[in-house]
């Protein structure tokens, strides 16, 4: 491909000549090209093509076993100081790291094709966009990225002579001549690095195939390296989902809604609600970046044109907009495959056809503890083909935020729902979230896992100072009274039965009317120590008789409950010392007093 940006050119000779790729091809982003890389991936058995019947133009993968997820061990964020990392990163010296890592990708695309992608994160000439260049000798990785991103020509034609991030991936496996191939190639564990060097905005991953480690765009250009770009030029880089929300009136406003992982964030992001004449559309399901716009409200777009959702537990029950949007055009990653060459997984909402082919490729057998999908095996399917795609999801000017909803999954403590005082009680909101998780879950102490912003694995700098950029964001803000109000739900507050008291999922449209009418100004709040919070009569529960739902113990605020909250909020805060902003410890301080 032809492009006169001599930086460019010489960054892709450069790589090419240390890792002796057999050849380089710029990728054009076209049909053909797809086309093309998917054939040659069936004919040398990389890839299945599903049953064109029941899912057209999709295609089935089976990972390496080693290589099934984000290696957050294997993440490292290599500033020039350590504490610029900060105490939630994996530090590596840039300089070490760089060497070490040129050391594994001298020769490492040997026998294989190194891929040039350029890609855009946004509508291409968003002025919330950034342009990124990815070097891969996966080809499995192109045709998700083509999913992912707006990716090829039209790329390399806005670009111009401009910055883009640099970004390069091999999977770390070398053919020598006359070896063969493996069906998913990857290095041992040891030898993945997933580096990010947010000062000089370059990502360098080696080793793995899979999902966020290798699809450059996601989480480690959208978040690690765009939060820190956030931070330097005062804007938002977030790991949020966007939805549209229209009341029965017509009137419509934007959310964006930050959870860590097994929340349900992509089952939200395209809600059908339970309530008649509301209607939820999704913008996406991941990645925000939101900048002030000339009216002085924050506008958001999805960097994304795609979703690589979680596949186990989506159905036509808990999510049919999700299933709808993978119906065709679609890459499968360690899901099962039946024997009429369609997909399955544990939770689709129906039983697995005798025959099933498990992520492994062996017969499945449901009477044996082991599942037939992986549980992070994953779907890459286009946005535009999920049927509650928001008009304005590819405008790109963004769209205007009305709320900002933190979430995590407690069992006990945190209300239904509750409402920030103001921008900076938000803030310590969103630094304080997080799920509780048993013991066995993660195989470390049960308790408070805290997941600042849903951020902790995807802030490419110091958490503290993330905290900060969301303190300036509230001061530079041009109008404050058009900032998002800042809210925190919990649907998944249990009784002493460990039973759900709220139904969830369809459900949760009766809290985020809620959040729409005190957006509106219409509907009154109670003020409590932890904020505003709805009087049980301003939560819409029509049709739910049945279910004798406990609002007054799902809206509940327990004061000796707080004084343990409170507790390990301190913990919390204390991993930052003094990096941690007086206005948090100040938050902390006036939460303690209002419970005197
Ligand atoms: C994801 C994640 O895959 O947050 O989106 O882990
Ligand atoms: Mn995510």
């Amino acid at each position: 491909m032809i492009t006169h940006h001599q930086k460019l050119t010489n960054w892709v000779n450069e790589w090419a000549e240390l890792c002796q790729p057999e050849k380089i091809h710029w990728c054009d982003g076209s049909e053909a090209e797809n086309q093309s890389l998917l054939d040659e991936m069936v004919a040398s058995g990389v890839c299945i093509k599903l049953n064109e019947a029941k899912r057209p133009n999709s295609y089935y993968f089976q990972s390496d076993p080693s290589d099934v997820a984000r290696v957050e061990n294997r993440t490292f964020i290599c500033s020039e100081k350590k504490e610029d990392a900060g105490p939630t990163n994996n530090w590596a010296s840039p300089v070490e790291m760089k060497e070490t890592l040129k050391k594994l990708f001298n020769g490492s695309m040997r026998g294989r094709t190194m891929y040039v992608i350029p890609f855009s994160m946004g509508p291409l000439g968003s002025r919330i966009a950034h342009i990124g260049i990815q070097l891969t000798d996966s080809p499995y990785v192109v045709v998700n990225m083509r999913i992912m991103t707006r990716m090829g020509k039209a790329v390399l034609n806005i670009l111009g002579n401009d910055e883009f991030v640099p970004c390069v991936h091999s999977v770390g496996f070398p053919l020598e001549p006359g070896q063969k191939d493996k069906k998913w190639p990857c290095a041992p564990i040891e030898q993945k690095y997933i580096s990010h060097f947010p000062e000089t905005k370059e990502i360098l991953s080696y080793g793995s195939g899979y999902g966020g480690n290798a699809l450059l765009g996601k989480k480690c250009f959208a978040l690690r390296i765009a939060s820190y770009m956030a931070k330097k030029q005062s804007w938002l880089a977030e790991h949020m989902l966007i939805m549209g929300i229209t009341n029965p009136k017509g009137i419509k406003k934007y959310f964006a809604a930050a959870f860590p992982s097994a929340c349900g964030k992509t089952n939200l992001a395209m809600l059908v609600p339970s309530i008649p004449g509301w209607k939820v559309e999704c913008v996406g399901d991941d990645i925000a970046w939101m900048k002030f716009g000339e009216d002085g409200r924050l506008y958001a777009i999805n960097p994304e044109a795609g979703f690589f959702g979680v596949a186990p537990l989506t159905s036509m029950k808990t999510n049919p907009n999700a299933m709808l949007s993978l119906k065709e055009n679609s890459i499968f990653t360690n899901t099962a495959l039946t024997p009429d060459g369609d997909i399955w997984w544990e939770g689709i909402g129906y039983d697995a056809p005798e025959g099933t082919i498990t992520w492994t490729n062996e017969k499945y057998d449901p009477k044996v503890d082991k599942p037939a999908a992986h549980p992070n095996a994953r779907f890459t399917a286009p946005a535009s083909q999920c049927p509650v795609i928001d008009p304005a999801w590819e405008d790109p000017k963004g769209v205007p935020i009305s709320a900002f909803i933190f979430g995590g999954r407690r069992p006990t403590t945190i209300p239904l729902v509750h409402e920030a005082f103001d921008w900076n009680h938000g803030v310590f909101l969103g630094s304080i979230a997080g799920s509780e998780v048993t013991a066995a879950a993660i195989g470390l102490k049960a308790g408070v896992r805290r997941d600042p912003f849903a951020m902790l694995p995807f802030t490419g700098y110091n958490m503290a100072d993330y905290f900060n950029n969301w303190i300036k964001t509230g001061e530079v803000a041009p109008n404050k009274n058009a900032l998002p109000k800042i809210f925190y739900v919990n649907w998944f507050r249990k009784d002493e039965n460990s039973k759900w008291l709220w139904p969830g999922f369809g459900d949760n449209i009766r809290v985020l009317k809620w959040i729409f009418e005190r957006c509106e100004n219409t509907v009154k709040a109670v003020r409590t120590p932890i904020g505003y919070l709805p009087s049980i009569e301003s939560i819409d529960i029509s049709g739910l008789e049945k279910q004798a739902i406990n609002l007054s113990r799902l809206l509940s605020v327990d004061k000796d409950v707080w004084k343990e909250e409170i507790a390990l909020i301190k913990e919390h805060f204390a991993l930052f010392g003094d990096r941690l902003p007086i206005e948090l410890k100040n938050q902390l301080i006036a939460l303690e007093n209002r419970f005197q």
